[in-house]
């Protein structure tokens, strides 16, 4: 397994991460079993970043996880690192009813998640999004104290914007902004990205398939549960769908010249873009886990990323990669 280092202070993971979000929530239903056999292979395969986030299935995925390490050996337990978003509010009928990011709520959501993984520190923590009412200053500090009492290691960000990342490095040491990257979601590129790269904080890049859009396996016709996010998610309806789609279909002719699936490319298209960057797959059975890690032995040379951004240019992708309710939330595009 290849490795990489999250920023100049946080901590050496593998090349690839695994995010478990699908696992318990957002893309429909999901195999309990097969997710935990997922979660193993991973760790078979040295992959030692496993994220997720506590309202995922409001504590769902975190004892999912908590399960999976319990039922693996003591090496793959030592090498895991959890890194672990919280802050979102939830309901008992799985309502989203805004973000807390008080310091006395840091805590709490931070005791609640150490019982449900069954561990003794969280690797890295960060608020999903940050919280309009408290200064982000303030939700940094608390994470901060947290590290300094032993139960977390390190602080990350996630979906913040430059002025924020540099509001939040000026309390404590960042170890990476959390942020969707991928072909079709470019974002980042222009003040987010140089801005980690100035403060020496790395990024660990979700979406890298556009949640299974850009992966070569999603179809037009692919009927989606009413509870899967996707059914909601502009980039993936009538017209944009389909536009969407079309630029896999040109995906899929450069990758197939160059021996690799579309998904593999995709992921190794982010690999591509830096060192700092760390790709969280959200592989949820092994077949998909087993592609996904392919990627790291796919090299992409000048031509290869030539061919790659002529059939997918930076832009192209139709529709906004969340609907407008949720964009709002969206410091990074702010
Ligand atoms: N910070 C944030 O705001 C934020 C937001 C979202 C996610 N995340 C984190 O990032 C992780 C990854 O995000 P994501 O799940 O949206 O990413 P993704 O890797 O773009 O999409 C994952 C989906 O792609 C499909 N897929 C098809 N082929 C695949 C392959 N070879 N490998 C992996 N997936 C394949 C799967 O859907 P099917 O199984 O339906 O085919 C899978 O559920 C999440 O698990 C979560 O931990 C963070």
């Amino acid at each position: 397994m290849l490795h990489r280092t999250l920023g100049t202070t946080g901590p050496q993971v593998s090349a690839l991460g695994l995010g478990c979000m699908g696992m318990s929530a957002l893309y429909g239903d999901a195999d309990r079993t097969e997710s935990i056999a997922t979660i193993h292979a991973a760790l078979d395969a040295g992959v030692t970043l496993l994220d997720t986030g506590d309202f995922y299935g409001m504590g769902h995925n975190e004892m999912l996880i908590g399960e999976a390490l319990r039922s693996t050996t003591a090496a793959h337990r030592e090498k895991a690192l959890t890194s672990v978003k919280f802050g979102a509010l939830r309901d008992p009928d799985g309502g989203w009813s805004g973000y807390d990011g008080r310091p006395a709520a840091v805590k709490s959501f931070a005791a609640y998640s150490l019982q449900r993984l069954g561990v003794d520190h969280i690797d890295v923590y960060r608020i999903a999004r940050v919280d309009p009412d408290v200064p982000v200053e303030e939700t940094v500090g608390a994470i901060a104290e947290l590290v300094q009492a032993g139960h977390v290691r390190h602080i990350g960000l996630s979906e913040v914007g430059a002025d924020t990342i540099r509001r939040a490095a000026s309390v404590a040491p960042i170890s990476d902004l959390q942020i969707e990257y991928s072909l079709i979601s470019r974002g980042i590129e222009e003040r987010i990205l140089p801005t980690c790269r100035e403060l020496g904080i790395g990024v660990t890049a979700y979406g890298v398939l556009s949640r299974g859009l850009i992966s070569g396996h999603f179809s037009r016709d692919r009927q989606l549960a009413a509870n899967d996010f996707r059914g909601m998610s502009p980039r993936f309806q009538g017209e944009n769908l389909q536009r969407n789609l079309d630029l896999v279909d040109a995906l899929r002719k450069v990758a197939e010249g160059r021996g690799a699936s579309v998904a593999q490319t995709a992921i190794a298209w982010v690999l591509s873009r830096g060192e700092d960057i760390v790709p969280l797959v959200g592989a949820r059975r092994r077949d998909r886990l087993t592609e996904a890690l392919g990627a790291l032995d796919v090299t992409l040379g000048a031509d290869d990323l030539a061919a790659i951004e002529e059939a997918v240019p930076a832009g192209a992708a139709a529709g906004e990669r969340y609907p407008a309710s949720q964009m709002a939330h969206l410091d990074s595009e702010h």
